[in-house]
């Protein structure tokens, strides 16, 4: 049974508009399964989770017991898919305030995100943090020549050489790389560090089930064996071919539906705060692939209730071009009951006796309905609790129907010819060899 429960009740999409799309989406999935056979392809994320490296995910376990025992600190160098997906699963797995908790009751370094913008307070504020604490390093990209992970790697290298020396620092230094090119891979090799290896068919985006993902989310202390058990649990839940029954074909139809009636705008909103980083790594999944050839839907993210208070209204009345996917977890992890107060100034007692989480519930409850009153359609994706299993779970169902969906839309799910224009500009602009000043 999947961990994962779609519900398009207040979606305004009908069983008969999806059931429509079934032959298109059974032809999708068969030339996905076929691709996914093709090195050349981007598609190994697809059978991944049956299909992965024992020997390298057993490396990743015995390199984050080494850290976890060794280092205070762990930084995580990298950008876009090497980098989102990582935070997504430590963020809505661990506590909301783990990195301030002494090193005792959280059993795990303090993990840090660097590289993943180019700014010097950034990372002047955070070597200040660290002060003399114990550090290791993951430097991850795909490339290696990526520019702002490759400036952070740059810093804290030196960082670590001068505090350890070369040698000590050289085993704290942990690559996650392409097998064969790019500068990092010759550094990694040349100093030999540690390497573990991206997969040439598993892009950016979807590679959160890799190394990429795996090492940091095993130095937080986190089981990936559950992790990629959930994901294995969504490879087989998603490949039933019988379409009423498959929640991820229905997401990536509905979704392509509710664009076909100009609602441009997909907005996930989530009511924990754990899932922001979540929300991040879904914008990116959906945004770099499907927003291309002048098409795709918009994907914007919202924490709730924080976000009600200041994109409610938009939402609500605004320009009538937007749709939301709320993900309810359906089991908090924890709870608390609200208490009666003798004096009742706050005139809360009417909830005494219930929880917050109760509360949060009815929270989303009225949201969703005075939102679908606004003409806002909303998909719901049920999830039983956060917990690893489900995590990998729900990473799988996105990736599937990101995939399916870009399909349908009639776009290449699996590259990024639009980030290139950026760099190209700013390699000018920064005098690179071989970019010439116009
Ligand atoms: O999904 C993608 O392909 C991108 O977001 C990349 O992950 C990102 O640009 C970082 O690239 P690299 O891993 O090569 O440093």
């Amino acid at each position: 049974m999947p961990n994962i429960k779609l519900n398009l009740e207040y979606s305004g999409v009908t069983e008969k508009e999806i059931l429509k799309y079934e032959q298109k989406v059974l032809k999708i999935y068969d030339n996905l399964v076929e691709k996914s056979k093709d090195e050349n392809e981007f598609v190994g994320w697809l059978k991944l989770p049956s299909n992965y490296d024992r020997k390298e995910f057993e490396r990743i376990k015995k390199a984050a017991k080494r850290i976890r025992k060794n280092s205070q600190v762990f930084i995580v160098i990298g950008i876009g898919g090497s980098y989102l997906g990582a935070r997504a699963v430590i963020e809505s797995l661990t506590s909301n305030f783990a990195n301030l908790m002494p090193d005792d009751i959280r059993k795990a370094p303090q993990i840090f995100f660097v590289g993943n913008s180019i700014s010097p307070n950034y990372v002047n504020e955070l070597i200040d943090c660290i002060g003399d604490k114990d550090v290791s390093i993951n430097v991850i990209s795909k490339s290696g020549t990526t520019t702002e992970p490759a400036i952070a790697f740059r810093i804290f290298r030196e960082y670590l050489e001068s505090k350890y020396g070369t040698e000590e620092a050289s085993k704290r230094i942990y690559v996650t790389t392409d097998k064969n090119k790019g500068a990092l891979k010759q550094l990694a090799d040349e100093e030999e560090y540690e390497t573990f290896i991206i997969p040439d068919n598993v892009g950016g985006r979807f590679s959160v089930l890799t190394p990429v993902g795996l090492l940091p989310i095993a130095v937080a202390g986190l089981n990936i064996d559950k992790l990629i058990e959930g994901a294995k649990n969504g490879e087989y839940n998603f490949s039933d071919s019988s379409i009423k029954y498959n929640q991820c074909y229905k997401y990536a139809i509905a979704r392509n539906i509710l664009y076909e009636k100009d609602k441009e705008i997909e907005i996930l909103a989530n009511y924990e705060p754990k899932l922001h980083y979540f929300t991040e790594w879904w914008k990116q999944l959906f945004g770099e692939s499907e927003g291309k050839d002048k098409k795709g839907i918009f994907p914007a993210g919202v924490d709730f209730t924080t976000d009600l208070h200041s994109m409610g209204q938009y939402i609500q009345d605004g320009t009538r071009n937007v749709f939301e996917t709320v993900i309810n977890i359906e089991k908090s992890k924890t709870d608390i009951k609200i208490k009666r107060d003798e004096d009742n100034i706050d005139g809360l007692n009417y909830l005494a006796g219930k929880t917050m989480d109760y509360v949060n519930k009815k929270a989303m409850q009225g949201t969703i309905e005075a939102h679908v009153e606004g003409e806002v359609p909303n998909i719901i994706i049920n999830i039983k609790k956060l917990d690893e299993e489900t995590m990998g779970e729900l990473i799988y169902f996105f990736e599937l129907a990101c995939a399916i969906s870009g399909n349908i839309l009639g776009v290449n799910p699996f590259d990024q010819p639009g980030v290139e224009t950026y760099k190209t500009n700013m390699f000018r602009l920064l005098g690179k060899p071989g970019y010439k000043k116009q």
